[in-house]
């Protein structure tokens, strides 16, 4: 009897959003092909979990390798990400290159393996896991924020190309999830109590906490994407975020940038002295 079940490589499935998306498409059926750093083989909740390194290309390699000798891909989600919190002016280069190479680089190297497999089979589904931020920008998370407008850009060109020979490309754009792992969000290694931002930087950093820690469930946006994979035809974009974080792309669309910039400092920088800096010290960053 042919084998029905469909196969779907996961990016980034050992934490957050990756694990809850790759657990949600094993329930609905999938075989799930996992990858992370922190995996070193076998199975593990149903689930075959492969080293992968999305910043190596070697790894990146020996894990479609892998994977392919298990089953080819009918649809591969890329979640692999990180950010780095801290001023543009004191986020280092190596920060900036890292947090690139991890959400950016990592996909298009990811997508160089497995798009002459899905082209073999005249069928697949690519799913890039981009971000309000790949939008809209906020203070403190400018390499972040540039990668994900990097994704943006690219997906853009990727469906282009790909539609001919039946590959279907997803950005998904989630707005706060209280998933992520703190060990994902580093501060960047110059942002110290003496930094001339540091008054701004604790405020906008307590407030991100805040919404992620408080933001939506990731059970339920694992389900989505599941339901969504099931489909023939996949959306281009989806977003999956609060009311607010739906009007804030609004705002930051239509509004134009004086009356966006102005609510974003309103919600992210509430220091005594607005953005002026710095009265006292942050925690130890
Ligand atoms: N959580 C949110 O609110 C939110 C909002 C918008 C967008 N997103 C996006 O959703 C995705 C998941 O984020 P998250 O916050 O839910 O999860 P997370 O807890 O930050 O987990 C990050 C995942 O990426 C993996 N990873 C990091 N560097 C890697 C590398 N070089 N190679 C391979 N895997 C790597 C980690 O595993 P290892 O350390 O084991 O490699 C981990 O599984 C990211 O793309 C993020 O930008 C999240």
């Amino acid at each position: 009897m042919k084998n029905t079940q469909k196969t779907v490589w996961v990016t980034g499935a050992s934490s957050g959003l990756g694990l809850h998306t790759a657990m949600a498409l094993r329930d609905d059926g999938w075989q799930v092909i996992a990858g992370a750093r922190s995996f070193t083989g076998g199975q593990k909740d149903g689930m075959t979990c492969l080293p992968l390194d999305v910043t190596d290309e070697n790894s990146v390699r020996d894990f479609c390798r892998r994977a392919q000798e298990i089953a080819p891909p009918d649809a591969l989600v890329q979640c692999a990400g990180m950010l780095v919190l801290g001023s543009c002016e004191e986020t280092s280069v190596e920060e900036f290159h890292r947090v690139m190479d991890t959400n950016y680089l990592g996909m298009v190297r990811m997508n160089r393996e497995v798009l002459p497999m899905m082209r073999a089979a005249g069928e697949g589904k690519i799913v890039l896991f981009s971000s309000i931020n790949g939008l809209l920008g906020i203070p403190f998370q400018s390499a972040y924020t540039a990668s994900k407008h990097a994704i943006e850009g690219y997906a853009e060109c990727l469906a282009l190309e790909v539609k001919p020979f039946g590959i279907q490309v997803m950005l998904v754009e989630p707005g706060d999830h209280r998933s992520g792992s703190e060990k994902y969000r580093p501060h960047a290694a110059s942002m110290t109590d003496e930094s001339p931002y540091a008054a701004a930087y604790e405020s906008a950093t307590a407030r991100i906490h805040h919404d992620e820690s408080n933001g939506s469930d990731p059970d339920v946006l694992g389900r989505k994407i599941a339901r969504i994979l099931d489909r023939k035809r996949i959306p281009f974009r989806k977003r999956i975020a609060s009311v607010d974080q739906h009007m804030a792309v609004y705002v930051h669309r239509f509004l134009g940038a004086r009356i966006n910039g102005a609510i974003l400092e309103k919600y992210y920088i509430r220091t005594e002295n607005g953005s002026k800096q710095k009265e006292g010290g942050t925690e130890g960053k």
